[in-house]
Order: structure tokens, then sequence, then C-alpha cells
């Protein structure tokens, strides 16, 4: 009998599942992490282009730095894998209520499938308007002169990106999803960025806490058992567990 055997395999009292997802659910999508290259993201640091402060100070350098993850989702080479294909069999089995609650702003769940999924950090295929504060789709590029098409105002547009200091989206509705999981699974995070990090430690004291990492995190202490692999290795081995053998 595995550790995992014993978590789950009486798994009827199994109906509420909370997915944390994280950069590396889409690692081996080719879209890169945040911290696995010295703290680099694609050449630039954290500060330089994900907090408002960078925005005030160098829009262009950092519409530029947008431009190229949306050019790069929206390529033939990206697609969704096989983390995202399992977690969408699971939610279309029914057998659960699922929710995935993504730090990605990429979009490769809803490519995969999945419906119901909270980008708490945003959105690279949506942009906002900082007067009118709409949020729409985008597929091209952003400038320091592009119109809003809500109220026509030119050069108020920024990614719809949740950037260090500003508030994750959708945290009532997260927090009570994650008061009713079961069991509580983080996929690819690093567990470095708060609330994120803390989600664990929110869920009930019966929950079931999985986490699925190549390595182990500084959070891996407060899970039930870390899967130390991949993602796509790991929902292997969970899928085998929660949906029935074919
Ligand atoms: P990080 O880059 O901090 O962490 C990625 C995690 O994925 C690391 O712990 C890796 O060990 C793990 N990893 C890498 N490849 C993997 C694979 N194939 N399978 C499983 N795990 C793998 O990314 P996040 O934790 O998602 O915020 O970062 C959280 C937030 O910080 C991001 O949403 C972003 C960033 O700054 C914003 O953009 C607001």
């Amino acid at each position: 009998m595995t550790i995992l055997d014993d978590l789950l395999q009486n798994n009827k009292s199994i109906k509420n599942i909370v997915i944390l997802s994280g950069a590396g659910v889409s690692a081996e999508s080719g879209i890169r992490t945040f911290r696995d290259s010295n703290g680099l993201w694609e050449d630039h640091s954290i500060e330089e282009v994900a907090t408002p402060e960078a925005f005030q100070k160098n829009p262009k350098l950092v519409h530029n730095f947008y431009n190229q993850r949306r050019k790069q989702l929206l390529s033939s080479e990206v697609n969704f894998n096989k983390a995202h294909q399992i977690i969408t069999e699971i939610e279309d089995s029914n057998l659960y209520n699922i929710v995935v609650i993504t730090q990605n702003v990429d979009d490769l769940h809803e490519r995969s499938g999945t419906k119901n999924v909270i980008h708490m950090h945003g959105e690279l295929l949506k942009t906002k308007c900082t007067s009118c504060n709409i949020s729409s789709p985008i597929d091209s590029d952003l400038n320091t002169l592009s119109i809003c098409s809500q109220c026509n105002e030119k050069g108020t547009l920024r990614p719809d990106i949740v950037w260090f200091g500003e508030m994750p989206y959708q945290l009532n509705e997260i927090e009570t999803y994650l008061n009713s999981a079961d069991l509580f699974l983080s996929i690819g995070t690093s567990g470095q960025v708060y609330p994120a990090a803390m989600f664990v430690s929110t869920t009930p004291s019966e929950c079931i806490k999985l986490e699925i990492n190549i390595e182990k995190t500084n959070i891996s202490n407060q899970f039930d058992y870390s899967i130390q692999d991949s993602s796509s290795k790991g929902m292997e081995i969970l899928k085998n567990y929660l949906l029935p053998q074919k």
C-alpha cells in the first residue's frame, strides 16, 4: 500500500476538487516558467516587466514584452499538453465538482477544454482600459497609442495581467472553493507568490492535499504528499485513482 493508495483509494468521499496550477503546468507546452532561469523571465527581471511602476516608467518595454508572450502563445509551437488534457478528462467525467485556479496567463486550460477556470493573475489574451476599466479580448499587439474598443480613449490600454503589488482576481470566489475542498491539488507552482502560496493552508483540515512538482518547493511540507515528477506524469498517476479504469 503506497501513501497515495492510502490517501485516495477510498475516493468516494472526494467530491470537490480544487486545482491550483502554475507555470510548471505550461512548461511542457514550451512556455518558460518564471523562476527557473536565475530569476529571469525570458531575459527580464520580474520587476522590470511585472509591476505597475515598471509600466509607468517604460510602457513601451512592458508592452513589447507581453506582445512577445502573446505572439508565442498564439504560435503553432504552443499547445496544451497531457496535464491540461487529463484535468479536462477529470472535469468531463462529471464525477467531481472541479475548479482550476490558475496563476498562468495563457489559455491552455481552456484550449484543452476545461470549463471552470479562474485566472487569478489575469490573461495574456485580454487588455484592460485604465480609463473605463473594461477588460476586452485581444489577439494582436498593444502599444502606447492603442485605442480602447469600449470607450475609444487612446493610449489607455494595458495588458490585463495582475502585476506585483496588485490584487489578484476573484479572491472571494476562490476562498469559497477552498473552504469546501475535499482534494486540493497544487501543480507546477513554486509556492513563492502570495496569496496563492497560502491556499493550501486555507483548505479544511480533512481535505487531502497533494502537490506535483519536479522538485521540492518551500511549501511541500504543507501537503499530505508530493509527487516529485512532471505535471503530465503526475496527472497520469492521479488519473488512475480519480477515473474508472477503462
Ligand atoms: P514559478 O516559475 O515560480 O515556478 C514554476 C514551478 O514549476 C517550479 O517550482 C518548478 O520546479 C516547477 N516546474 C517546472 N517544470 C515543471 C514540470 N514540467 N512539471 C511540474 N513542475 C514543473 O511559477 P509560478 O509558481 O506559477 O505572476 O509563479 C507564480 C506567479 O509568479 C506567476 O503567476 C507570475 C509570477 O510572477 C504574475 O505574473 C502576476
